[in-house]
Protein backbone atom coordinates (compact mmCIF):
# COMPACT_ATOMS: atom_id res chain seq x y z
CA UNK A 1 0.00 0.00 0.00
CA UNK A 2 1.05 3.82 -0.54
CA UNK A 3 2.76 5.00 1.76
CA UNK A 4 0.35 8.26 2.53
CA UNK A 5 -2.52 5.66 2.78
CA UNK A 6 -0.76 3.63 4.74
CA UNK A 7 -0.65 6.71 7.39
CA UNK A 8 -3.78 7.41 6.73
CA UNK A 9 -5.38 4.82 8.64
CA UNK A 10 -3.02 5.07 11.09
CA UNK A 11 -4.86 4.04 14.39
CA UNK A 12 -1.84 5.64 16.58
CA UNK A 13 -2.17 8.89 15.07
CA UNK A 14 -6.07 8.30 14.99
CA UNK A 15 -5.22 8.13 18.74
CA UNK A 16 -3.00 10.87 19.72
CA UNK A 17 -5.47 13.15 17.86
CA UNK A 18 -8.69 12.11 18.87
CA UNK A 19 -7.08 12.44 22.81
CA UNK A 20 -6.51 16.35 21.48
CA UNK A 21 -10.14 17.16 19.57
CA UNK A 22 -11.54 15.48 23.10
CA UNK A 23 -9.44 18.53 24.81
CA UNK A 24 -10.95 20.94 22.29
CA UNK A 25 -14.56 20.01 22.33
CA UNK A 26 -14.38 19.84 25.72
CA UNK A 27 -12.67 22.83 26.29
CA UNK A 28 -15.63 24.55 24.14
CA UNK A 29 -18.55 23.18 25.91
CA UNK A 30 -17.23 24.29 29.07
CA UNK A 31 -16.43 27.96 28.00
CA UNK A 32 -19.69 28.00 25.60
CA UNK A 33 -21.88 28.46 28.96
CA UNK A 34 -19.85 31.22 30.42
CA UNK A 35 -20.60 35.11 30.48
CA UNK A 36 -17.25 36.28 29.61
CA UNK A 37 -17.81 39.88 27.75
CA UNK A 38 -15.30 38.18 25.05
CA UNK A 39 -18.20 35.47 23.91
CA UNK A 40 -18.59 35.86 20.49
CA UNK A 41 -21.35 33.48 19.24
CA UNK A 42 -20.84 34.10 15.81
CA UNK A 43 -17.70 35.49 14.17
CA UNK A 44 -19.06 37.08 11.07
CA UNK A 45 -17.45 37.81 8.05
CA UNK A 46 -19.13 38.73 4.55
CA UNK A 47 -19.25 35.60 2.58
CA UNK A 48 -16.49 36.93 -0.17
CA UNK A 49 -14.47 37.69 3.01
CA UNK A 50 -14.84 33.74 4.04
CA UNK A 51 -14.11 32.48 0.47
CA UNK A 52 -11.39 33.93 -0.08
CA UNK A 53 -9.89 32.60 3.44
CA UNK A 54 -10.67 28.92 2.40
CA UNK A 55 -9.76 29.50 -0.90
CA UNK A 56 -6.21 30.41 0.60
CA UNK A 57 -6.28 28.10 3.45
CA UNK A 58 -7.05 24.91 0.67
CA UNK A 59 -3.73 25.91 -1.19
CA UNK A 60 -1.40 25.39 2.12
CA UNK A 61 0.48 21.94 2.36
CA UNK A 62 -1.10 19.31 5.06
CA UNK A 63 -0.83 20.45 8.99
CA UNK A 64 -2.26 19.05 11.78
CA UNK A 65 -5.53 18.45 11.80
CA UNK A 66 -6.00 19.93 15.46
CA UNK A 67 -5.47 23.49 13.87
CA UNK A 68 -8.12 23.03 10.70
CA UNK A 69 -10.41 22.03 13.75
CA UNK A 70 -9.67 24.77 15.87
CA UNK A 71 -10.19 27.25 12.98
CA UNK A 72 -13.04 26.01 11.86
CA UNK A 73 -14.62 26.33 14.76
CA UNK A 74 -13.25 29.41 15.28
CA UNK A 75 -15.06 30.74 12.05
CA UNK A 76 -18.40 29.02 12.34
CA UNK A 77 -21.49 30.42 14.74
CA UNK A 78 -21.56 28.91 17.82
CA UNK A 79 -24.61 26.90 18.96
CA UNK A 80 -23.87 25.84 22.24
CA UNK A 81 -23.54 29.70 23.34
CA UNK A 82 -26.38 30.78 25.86
CA UNK A 83 -26.85 34.03 23.83
CA UNK A 84 -27.33 31.58 20.12
CA UNK A 85 -30.87 32.40 20.31
CA UNK A 86 -31.48 32.41 16.10
CA UNK A 87 -33.02 28.85 14.52
CA UNK A 88 -33.87 25.68 15.69
CA UNK A 89 -30.81 24.20 16.03
CA UNK A 90 -30.00 22.49 18.72
CA UNK A 91 -27.19 22.68 21.41
CA UNK A 92 -26.19 18.90 20.59
CA UNK A 93 -25.96 16.74 23.61
CA UNK A 94 -22.22 15.94 24.56
CA UNK A 95 -23.01 12.29 24.82
CA UNK A 96 -24.47 12.58 21.09
CA UNK A 97 -20.98 14.26 19.96
CA UNK A 98 -19.48 10.82 21.32
CA UNK A 99 -22.69 8.69 19.34
CA UNK A 100 -21.83 10.15 16.40
CA UNK A 101 -18.22 9.74 16.22
CA UNK A 102 -19.02 5.86 17.01
CA UNK A 103 -21.42 6.38 14.03
CA UNK A 104 -19.10 7.65 11.82
CA UNK A 105 -16.69 4.95 12.45
CA UNK A 106 -18.74 2.25 11.81
CA UNK A 107 -20.45 3.55 9.05
CA UNK A 108 -23.45 1.29 8.81
CA UNK A 109 -25.84 1.58 5.22
CA UNK A 110 -28.62 0.71 6.74
CA UNK A 111 -30.62 0.34 3.39
CA UNK A 112 -30.32 -3.27 3.79
CA UNK A 113 -30.52 -5.60 7.58
CA UNK A 114 -27.07 -6.86 7.22
CA UNK A 115 -25.22 -3.28 6.69
CA UNK A 116 -27.56 -2.27 9.85
CA UNK A 117 -28.42 -4.95 11.94
CA UNK A 118 -28.25 -2.75 15.15
CA UNK A 119 -28.92 0.46 13.45
CA UNK A 120 -32.58 -0.90 11.76
CA UNK A 121 -33.30 -2.61 15.00
CA UNK A 122 -33.05 0.73 17.21
CA UNK A 123 -35.21 2.74 14.33
CA UNK A 124 -38.13 0.79 14.96
CA UNK A 125 -38.07 0.20 18.89
CA UNK A 126 -37.19 4.65 18.92
CA UNK A 127 -40.01 4.96 15.74
CA UNK A 128 -42.82 2.72 17.72
CA UNK A 129 -41.51 4.31 21.63
CA UNK A 130 -42.17 7.53 19.91
CA UNK A 131 -45.35 6.57 18.21
CA UNK A 132 -46.63 5.44 22.03
CA UNK A 133 -45.97 8.72 23.68
CA UNK A 134 -47.76 10.44 20.92
CA UNK A 135 -50.59 8.27 21.70
CA UNK A 136 -51.01 6.18 19.05
CA UNK A 137 -51.81 1.93 19.27
CA UNK A 138 -49.61 -1.14 18.34
CA UNK A 139 -49.92 -0.66 14.89
CA UNK A 140 -48.13 2.16 14.50
CA UNK A 141 -44.51 2.52 13.70
CA UNK A 142 -42.35 4.22 11.78
CA UNK A 143 -38.69 4.81 10.40
CA UNK A 144 -35.99 7.07 11.15
CA UNK A 145 -34.82 9.81 7.83
CA UNK A 146 -32.46 12.43 7.29
CA UNK A 147 -34.18 15.84 7.71
CA UNK A 148 -38.03 17.03 8.16
CA UNK A 149 -37.89 18.12 4.54
CA UNK A 150 -37.58 14.31 3.08
CA UNK A 151 -40.10 12.89 5.76
CA UNK A 152 -42.42 15.29 5.06
CA UNK A 153 -42.09 14.59 1.29
CA UNK A 154 -42.19 10.84 2.22
CA UNK A 155 -45.34 11.00 4.13
CA UNK A 156 -46.84 12.85 0.97
CA UNK A 157 -46.04 10.45 -0.95
CA UNK A 158 -47.77 8.20 1.34
CA UNK A 159 -50.60 9.97 0.64
CA UNK A 160 -50.68 10.23 -2.79
CA UNK A 161 -50.53 6.29 -2.22
CA UNK A 162 -53.26 5.80 -0.77
CA UNK A 163 -55.32 7.72 -2.75
CA UNK A 164 -54.25 7.19 -6.20
CA UNK A 165 -51.74 4.81 -8.40
CA UNK A 166 -49.48 7.72 -9.93
CA UNK A 167 -46.17 5.91 -8.99
CA UNK A 168 -46.97 3.43 -11.41
CA UNK A 169 -49.09 4.89 -13.36
CA UNK A 170 -47.96 8.36 -14.04
CA UNK A 171 -50.42 11.66 -13.98
CA UNK A 172 -53.35 11.00 -16.46
CA UNK A 173 -54.66 14.09 -18.73
CA UNK A 174 -55.92 16.91 -16.54
CA UNK A 175 -55.66 14.86 -13.10
CA UNK A 176 -54.87 17.64 -10.51
CA UNK A 177 -54.10 16.65 -7.28
CA UNK A 178 -53.97 18.85 -4.56
CA UNK A 179 -53.09 19.58 -0.56
CA UNK A 180 -54.34 21.55 1.87
CA UNK A 181 -52.03 23.68 4.06
CA UNK A 182 -51.53 26.25 6.69
CA UNK A 183 -50.00 29.67 4.80
CA UNK A 184 -47.63 28.93 7.63
CA UNK A 185 -46.13 25.76 7.06
CA UNK A 186 -42.38 24.92 6.34
CA UNK A 187 -41.70 25.99 2.65
CA UNK A 188 -40.31 22.56 2.36
CA UNK A 189 -44.34 21.40 2.45
CA UNK A 190 -44.71 23.70 -0.73
CA UNK A 191 -41.66 22.00 -2.03
CA UNK A 192 -42.91 18.41 -1.31
CA UNK A 193 -46.35 19.05 -3.31
CA UNK A 194 -44.63 20.64 -5.93
CA UNK A 195 -41.28 17.77 -6.38
CA UNK A 196 -44.56 15.58 -6.54
CA UNK A 197 -46.07 17.32 -9.61
CA UNK A 198 -48.68 19.10 -8.28
CA UNK A 199 -47.68 22.27 -9.10
CA UNK A 200 -49.07 25.88 -7.98
CA UNK A 201 -52.30 24.83 -8.51
CA UNK A 202 -52.34 21.87 -6.19
CA UNK A 203 -50.88 23.90 -3.08
CA UNK A 204 -54.00 25.40 -1.58
CA UNK A 205 -52.89 27.93 1.38
CA UNK A 206 -55.17 28.01 4.04
CA UNK A 207 -55.58 31.28 6.14
CA UNK A 208 -53.80 31.71 9.33
CA UNK A 209 -55.81 33.27 12.36
CA UNK A 210 -54.08 36.01 14.47
CA UNK A 211 -51.88 33.28 16.45
CA UNK A 212 -50.92 32.42 13.04
CA UNK A 213 -52.74 29.08 13.45
CA UNK A 214 -54.04 27.76 10.13
CA UNK A 215 -57.98 28.45 10.30
CA UNK A 216 -59.84 25.42 10.75
CA UNK A 217 -63.35 27.37 10.08
CA UNK A 218 -62.04 28.02 6.52
CA UNK A 219 -61.13 23.98 5.82
CA UNK A 220 -64.42 23.36 4.33
CA UNK A 221 -64.60 25.99 1.64
CA UNK A 222 -61.73 25.56 0.53
CA UNK A 223 -61.89 21.90 0.14
CA UNK A 224 -65.53 22.67 -1.88
CA UNK A 225 -63.51 25.11 -3.83
CA UNK A 226 -61.01 22.78 -4.73
CA UNK A 227 -63.33 20.13 -5.95
CA UNK A 228 -65.73 22.67 -7.72
CA UNK A 229 -62.75 23.47 -9.79
CA UNK A 230 -62.15 19.66 -10.75
CA UNK A 231 -59.21 18.64 -7.85
CA UNK A 232 -58.35 16.02 -6.28
CA UNK A 233 -57.79 16.88 -2.78
CA UNK A 234 -55.21 13.86 -1.33
CA UNK A 235 -54.35 15.29 2.35
CA UNK A 236 -54.45 18.12 4.76
CA UNK A 237 -51.35 18.90 6.69
CA UNK A 238 -51.38 20.16 10.22
CA UNK A 239 -48.17 21.94 11.86
CA UNK A 240 -47.26 21.16 15.27
CA UNK A 241 -45.38 24.36 15.83
CA UNK A 242 -45.22 26.48 12.68
CA UNK A 243 -41.25 27.25 12.18
CA UNK A 244 -41.62 31.63 11.88
CA UNK A 245 -44.05 31.61 15.48
CA UNK A 246 -44.43 27.95 16.88
CA UNK A 247 -48.33 28.28 16.44
CA UNK A 248 -49.76 24.93 16.80
CA UNK A 249 -53.14 24.26 14.66
CA UNK A 250 -55.73 22.78 16.49
CA UNK A 251 -55.17 19.25 15.56
CA UNK A 252 -58.56 17.73 16.71
CA UNK A 253 -60.39 19.87 14.03
CA UNK A 254 -58.29 18.94 11.34
CA UNK A 255 -58.36 14.88 12.30
CA UNK A 256 -62.54 15.57 12.35
CA UNK A 257 -62.16 17.47 8.75
CA UNK A 258 -60.02 15.28 7.53
CA UNK A 259 -62.41 11.76 8.88
CA UNK A 260 -65.23 13.93 7.25
CA UNK A 261 -63.78 13.27 3.30
CA UNK A 262 -61.50 10.87 4.22
CA UNK A 263 -58.41 13.04 3.64
CA UNK A 264 -54.77 11.68 4.74
CA UNK A 265 -54.09 13.71 7.82
CA UNK A 266 -50.39 14.50 8.11
CA UNK A 267 -48.61 16.82 10.50
CA UNK A 268 -45.35 18.28 10.41
CA UNK A 269 -44.27 17.82 14.11
CA UNK A 270 -40.81 18.60 13.10
CA UNK A 271 -40.15 21.20 15.91
CA UNK A 272 -43.24 20.66 18.27
CA UNK A 273 -44.53 16.79 18.49
CA UNK A 274 -41.85 16.32 21.28
CA UNK A 275 -44.71 18.30 24.00
CA UNK A 276 -45.28 14.77 24.18
CA UNK A 277 -42.68 14.19 26.80
CA UNK A 278 -44.52 17.31 29.00
CA UNK A 279 -47.28 16.87 31.47
CA UNK A 280 -47.25 20.22 30.91
CA UNK A 281 -47.33 21.08 27.33
CA UNK A 282 -49.02 17.91 26.25
CA UNK A 283 -52.46 19.46 25.75
CA UNK A 284 -50.74 21.28 22.60
CA UNK A 285 -50.69 18.34 20.47
CA UNK A 286 -53.85 17.11 21.40
CA UNK A 287 -55.29 15.18 18.51
CA UNK A 288 -51.92 14.19 16.85
CA UNK A 289 -52.82 10.43 17.66
CA UNK A 290 -55.36 10.58 14.81
CA UNK A 291 -53.05 11.63 12.21
CA UNK A 292 -51.70 9.14 9.32
CA UNK A 293 -48.27 10.40 9.46
CA UNK A 294 -46.11 12.61 11.82
CA UNK A 295 -42.81 13.68 11.23
CA UNK A 296 -40.70 14.77 14.37
CA UNK A 297 -36.83 16.23 14.05
CA UNK A 298 -34.45 14.68 16.64
CA UNK A 299 -32.51 17.16 16.23
CA UNK A 300 -34.29 20.08 16.80
CA UNK A 301 -36.30 19.54 20.83
CA UNK A 302 -34.34 16.39 21.13
CA UNK A 303 -31.13 17.71 21.00
CA UNK A 304 -29.35 15.16 18.80
CA UNK A 305 -27.06 16.31 15.57
CA UNK A 306 -28.55 16.98 12.35
CA UNK A 307 -30.03 15.11 10.51
CA UNK A 308 -32.38 12.59 12.09
CA UNK A 309 -36.05 12.70 11.77
CA UNK A 310 -38.92 10.21 12.86
CA UNK A 311 -41.32 9.34 10.49
CA UNK A 312 -44.28 7.35 12.09
CA UNK A 313 -47.43 6.07 10.72
CA UNK A 314 -50.48 5.23 11.93
CA UNK A 315 -50.74 2.32 10.02
CA UNK A 316 -46.99 1.10 10.01
CA UNK A 317 -47.95 -0.70 7.15
CA UNK A 318 -48.64 2.38 4.79
CA UNK A 319 -44.94 2.93 4.64
CA UNK A 320 -44.28 -0.31 2.64
CA UNK A 321 -46.72 1.12 0.00
CA UNK A 322 -44.65 4.52 -0.74
CA UNK A 323 -41.44 3.02 -2.60
CA UNK A 324 -42.90 -0.10 -4.19
CA UNK A 325 -39.43 -1.26 -6.38
CA UNK A 326 -37.23 -3.83 -6.96
CA UNK A 327 -33.86 -3.78 -5.78
CA UNK A 328 -32.51 -7.22 -6.37
CA UNK A 329 -29.17 -6.66 -5.45
CA UNK A 330 -30.59 -5.72 -2.01
CA UNK A 331 -33.62 -7.91 -1.26
CA UNK A 332 -34.76 -10.86 -1.81
CA UNK A 333 -38.14 -11.11 -0.83
CA UNK A 334 -39.86 -7.46 -2.90
CA UNK A 335 -42.76 -7.74 -1.68
CA UNK A 336 -42.97 -8.60 1.85
CA UNK A 337 -43.13 -6.00 4.48
CA UNK A 338 -39.75 -6.45 6.52
CA UNK A 339 -38.63 -3.92 9.17
CA UNK A 340 -35.23 -4.68 9.19
CA UNK A 341 -34.33 -3.77 5.77
CA UNK A 342 -34.23 -0.18 5.69
CA UNK A 343 -34.30 0.46 2.25
CA UNK A 344 -37.74 -0.49 1.55
CA UNK A 345 -39.28 2.62 3.23
CA UNK A 346 -36.86 5.12 3.09
CA UNK A 347 -36.11 7.36 0.15
CA UNK A 348 -32.66 6.65 1.12
CA UNK A 349 -30.71 3.72 -0.14
CA UNK A 350 -26.82 4.49 1.94
CA UNK A 351 -28.28 6.34 5.26
CA UNK A 352 -26.83 7.23 8.28
CA UNK A 353 -27.31 5.26 11.83
CA UNK A 354 -28.18 8.83 13.20
CA UNK A 355 -30.82 6.50 15.28
CA UNK A 356 -27.87 5.87 17.90
CA UNK A 357 -27.81 9.80 19.28
CA UNK A 358 -31.44 9.31 20.34
CA UNK A 359 -31.25 5.93 21.45
CA UNK A 360 -27.64 7.10 23.24
CA UNK A 361 -30.05 9.96 25.07
CA UNK A 362 -32.26 7.49 26.21
CA UNK A 363 -30.36 4.92 27.53
CA UNK A 364 -28.12 7.32 29.35
CA UNK A 365 -29.81 10.30 30.37
CA UNK A 366 -33.47 8.87 30.13
CA UNK A 367 -36.82 10.67 28.98
CA UNK A 368 -36.53 12.80 31.87
CA UNK A 369 -34.01 14.64 30.09
CA UNK A 370 -36.85 15.54 27.01
CA UNK A 371 -39.38 16.51 29.45
CA UNK A 372 -36.48 19.01 31.02
CA UNK A 373 -35.87 20.50 28.12
CA UNK A 374 -39.24 21.07 26.87
CA UNK A 375 -40.44 22.63 30.05
CA UNK A 376 -37.06 24.95 30.80
CA UNK A 377 -37.31 26.28 26.92
CA UNK A 378 -41.26 26.70 26.65
CA UNK A 379 -41.19 28.23 29.58
CA UNK A 380 -38.02 30.84 29.22
CA UNK A 381 -40.71 31.38 25.84
CA UNK A 382 -43.20 32.97 28.16
CA UNK A 383 -40.27 34.83 30.26
CA UNK A 384 -39.14 36.08 27.00
CA UNK A 385 -42.25 37.22 25.98
CA UNK A 386 -43.55 38.87 29.67
CA UNK A 387 -39.92 40.82 29.46
CA UNK A 388 -40.92 42.07 26.04
CA UNK A 389 -44.29 42.81 26.99
CA UNK A 390 -43.13 45.16 29.91
CA UNK A 391 -40.74 47.01 28.09
CA UNK A 392 -42.63 49.91 26.10
CA UNK A 393 -39.74 49.82 23.72
CA UNK A 394 -40.93 46.55 22.30
CA UNK A 395 -43.81 44.97 21.02
CA UNK A 396 -44.92 41.34 21.16
CA UNK A 397 -46.20 40.18 17.64
CA UNK A 398 -48.31 37.40 19.65
CA UNK A 399 -48.29 35.27 22.95
CA UNK A 400 -45.77 32.63 22.01
CA UNK A 401 -47.01 28.58 22.61
CA UNK A 402 -43.34 27.68 22.82
CA UNK A 403 -39.90 28.47 22.41
CA UNK A 404 -40.49 30.76 19.32
CA UNK A 405 -41.06 34.86 19.72
CA UNK A 406 -41.16 37.38 17.48
CA UNK A 407 -41.40 40.81 18.61
CA UNK A 408 -39.87 44.13 17.27
CA UNK A 409 -38.29 47.19 18.37
CA UNK A 410 -40.83 50.14 18.74
CA UNK A 411 -40.22 53.48 17.01
CA UNK A 412 -41.48 56.16 14.44
CA UNK A 413 -41.48 55.54 10.78
CA UNK A 414 -40.62 52.11 8.71
CA UNK A 415 -40.44 49.25 11.41
CA UNK A 416 -39.71 46.66 9.21
CA UNK A 417 -36.29 48.77 7.92
CA UNK A 418 -35.07 49.35 11.56
CA UNK A 419 -35.58 46.15 13.03
CA UNK A 420 -33.91 44.85 9.78
CA UNK A 421 -30.71 46.84 10.57
CA UNK A 422 -31.35 46.14 13.99
CA UNK A 423 -30.88 42.57 13.21
CA UNK A 424 -27.79 43.32 10.87
CA UNK A 425 -26.21 45.41 13.10
CA UNK A 426 -26.60 42.11 16.10
CA UNK A 427 -25.61 39.85 13.86
CA UNK A 428 -22.42 42.01 12.45
CA UNK A 429 -21.15 42.28 16.65
CA UNK A 430 -21.81 38.55 17.06
CA UNK A 431 -22.57 38.90 20.98
CA UNK A 432 -25.69 37.54 20.14
CA UNK A 433 -27.68 35.57 17.62
CA UNK A 434 -31.27 36.07 16.65
CA UNK A 435 -33.05 35.99 13.06
CA UNK A 436 -35.76 37.50 11.59
CA UNK A 437 -38.97 37.00 10.44
CA UNK A 438 -41.93 38.19 8.30
CA UNK A 439 -45.53 38.22 9.64
CA UNK A 440 -48.36 39.97 7.86
CA UNK A 441 -46.03 41.84 5.52
CA UNK A 442 -43.72 43.56 8.30
CA UNK A 443 -40.53 42.15 9.35
CA UNK A 444 -39.78 41.16 13.03
CA UNK A 445 -36.93 39.57 15.22
CA UNK A 446 -36.94 36.42 15.99
CA UNK A 447 -35.51 33.84 18.29
CA UNK A 448 -35.70 30.56 18.82
CA UNK A 449 -35.15 29.34 22.68
CA UNK A 450 -32.94 25.93 22.09
CA UNK A 451 -30.36 26.44 24.87
CA UNK A 452 -31.75 25.37 28.28
CA UNK A 453 -28.89 26.94 29.92
CA UNK A 454 -29.67 30.39 28.27
CA UNK A 455 -30.47 32.68 31.66
CA UNK A 456 -33.43 35.81 31.75
CA UNK A 457 -30.41 37.64 32.53
CA UNK A 458 -28.98 36.72 29.08
CA UNK A 459 -32.36 37.75 27.73
CA UNK A 460 -32.24 41.09 29.71
CA UNK A 461 -29.16 41.71 28.13
CA UNK A 462 -30.06 40.71 24.51
CA UNK A 463 -33.17 43.48 24.76
CA UNK A 464 -30.39 45.98 26.12
CA UNK A 465 -27.95 45.09 23.00
CA UNK A 466 -31.29 45.54 20.73
CA UNK A 467 -31.77 48.94 22.36
CA UNK A 468 -28.06 50.11 21.95
CA UNK A 469 -28.39 49.40 18.09
CA UNK A 470 -31.94 51.16 17.82
CA UNK A 471 -30.25 54.07 19.75
CA UNK A 472 -27.49 54.23 17.18
CA UNK A 473 -29.14 53.80 14.22
CA UNK A 474 -31.51 56.36 15.36
CA UNK A 475 -28.48 58.90 16.28
CA UNK A 476 -27.15 58.27 12.57
CA UNK A 477 -30.03 59.47 10.97
CA UNK A 478 -30.13 63.10 12.88
C1 LIG B 1 -41.90 22.94 11.16
C2 LIG B 1 -40.74 22.53 10.31
N1 LIG B 1 -40.91 21.58 9.38
C3 LIG B 1 -39.90 21.16 8.61
C4 LIG B 1 -38.66 21.73 8.70
C5 LIG B 1 -37.57 21.24 7.80
O1 LIG B 1 -36.85 20.32 8.52
P1 LIG B 1 -35.32 19.95 8.17
O2 LIG B 1 -34.56 21.22 8.29
O3 LIG B 1 -34.98 18.94 9.19
O4 LIG B 1 -35.31 19.41 6.77
C6 LIG B 1 -38.43 22.73 9.66
C7 LIG B 1 -37.10 23.34 9.77
O5 LIG B 1 -36.88 24.33 10.39
C8 LIG B 1 -39.51 23.14 10.47
O6 LIG B 1 -39.35 24.10 11.37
Amino acid sequence: MDNTLNQAYSAEEFRRQGHELIELLANYLAEATTDKESVQVTPWQEPAQQLAYWQEDFTKPATNPLALFQDVMDKSIQVHRKRYVGHQTTPTLPITILSSALMATLNQGMGVYEMGMVGNTLEKIMTEYLAQKLGFDQEASGFVTSGGSLGNLTALLAARAAATDIWNAGYKDGQQLAVLVSEEAHYCIDRAARIMGLGSEGIIKVPVNEKFQLRTDLLEQYYQQAISQGKQVIAVIGCAGTTSTGSYDDLEAIADFSEKHQLWFHIDGAHGAPAAFSPKYRHLIKGIERADSVVVDYHKMMMTPSLSTALIFKRGSDAYKIFSQRAQYLWTEQDTEEWYNGGKRSFECTKAMSVLNVYTIFRTHGEEVFRENIEQLYGLGTTFASMIKANPAFELAYEPQCNIVCFRYKAEGDLSSLNKEIRRLVLEEGRFYVVQTILNGQSYLRVSLMNPLTSEQDLEELLQNIEEKAASLVASEI
